[in-house]
């Protein structure tokens, strides 16, 4: 496949239901020719645009860590089209892992489960386990699908960036060492799959995500959460490796507190950008305010809608050149929890 060289982009536009199999395999030929040539393809998935390669292909995954700058032994997600897709690239797949393939996928849910010969080293880092989610979201489902491959994809962006919720914050992050961009418009859940750990004694959360704590908790009786794991109960190798505490950070210092902390920290001469609350007067989603002596991004005041805004608000602010971004802390509670995960990681 060409490097260095400007990425063909598709665009999907909206969607009417009546787009058949012939349909998208017109739309998405080069993506499909790329996948098979052994080249990179970024693509929508319902929480963040990933970077996906075939994942049954060493040569090609590698360049997935080559273009991401990615540490090798960062296990990267394995994508498939559905429960059965999952279960040939598994090594067990039992009854438990069946039901939480019918009550979440495909949706943001990551299983981790024993690995099958199929899903070459370089995916899991050497890891004896993979990572498996079915995205919910027509264009990933198809490329999937069509391909005929279980695709590999991290989020699209350089190794701890923010990741993408847009096709261009692809092409801003990875531009030229993409082979192909499917843009596809903003994404829905706006942050990354939960990741769930099964190969524990007791189900693991080591990211959480779209799918919350309570949800598993109806399938899967106790989950818990990894950080709240004690180092000395954990006879394992740490099960998350690339979940380093500073992650999808963007270039400017990110600092997260009360509204009246925050303005007595702002630093001197420095460009400046602010992520505040909606105490619930605005637009469903992101708001700019217009006449604000900074730039000023208005989320909320629901926890998806949030989520749904908060990376395109990071990238934003960091592309008007802002150094240092005052974060108004959002409220505690599970439905927050993943935005203050990554909140702390990107303020890190
Ligand atoms: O929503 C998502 O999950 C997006 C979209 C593209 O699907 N993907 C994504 O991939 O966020 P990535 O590579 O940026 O994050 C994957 C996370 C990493 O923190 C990694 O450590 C963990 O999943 N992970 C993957 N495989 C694992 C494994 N075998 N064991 C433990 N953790 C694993
Ligand atoms: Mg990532």
């Amino acid at each position: 496949m060409e490097t260095d060289s400007t990425p063909t982009v598709i665009s999907v536009g909206d969607l009417t239901g009546d787009e058949d199999l012939d349909w998208w395999r017109t739309t998405l030929r080069a993506a499909l020719d790329a996948l098979k040539e052994g080249g990179l393809v970024a693509f929508p998935t319902e929480t963040v645009y990933g970077l996906g390669a075939d994942a049954t292909r060493p040569e090609s995954v590698a360049r997935i860590f080559e273009a991401k700058e990615r540490p090798p032994g960062h296990p990267l997600i394995v994508h498939v089209a559905s429960a059965q897709h999952a279960r040939s690239l598994a090594a067990n797949w039992s009854d438990r892992e069946e039901a939480l393939a019918e009550a979440f996928w495909p949706g943001p849910l990551t299983l981790i489960v024993e690995r099958g010969p199929a899903i070459p080293d370089v995916v899991t880092g050497g890891l004896a386990t993979v990572g498996l989610r079915a995205p919910a979201h027509p264009v990933a489902e198809m490329l999937i699908r069509l391909s005929k491959v279980p695709i590999a994809a991290p989020s699209a962006n350089p190794h701890q960036g923010v990741s993408p919720t847009r096709a261009e914050h692809v092409a801003a992050g990875l531009g030229s060492k993409v082979d192909v961009i499917i843009d596809a418009g903003p994404t829905d859940v706006g942050l990354e799959s939960t990741v769930l750990s099964l190969t524990e004694a007791v189900p693991t959360i080591l990211r959480p995500g779209g799918v919350a704590k309570s949800e598993l908790e109806q399938i899967l009786g106790t989950v818990r959460y990894g950080d709240e794991v004690p180092v000395s109960d954990d006879t394992r190798q740490r099960p998350s490796p690339g979940m380093a505490d500073k992650h999808y950070a963007p270039r400017a210092e990110v600092v997260v507190g009360p509204l009246a902390e925050l303005r007595k920290r702002v630093p001197q001469s420095c460009e400046t950008g602010w992520i505040l609350l909606d105490g619930g007067t605005g637009s469903e989603g992101a708001s700019w305010e217009s006449g604000a002596e900074d730039p000023t991004c208005r989320l909320g005041p629901d926890p998806e809608a949030y989520a749904a805004g908060l990376y395109d608000a990071l990238h934003r602010l960091d592309d008007a050149g802002c150094q240092w971004i005052g974060v108004e802390a959002p409220p505690d509670g599970e439905a927050w929890r993943a935005i203050w995960d990554r909140l702390r990681r990107a303020a890190g």
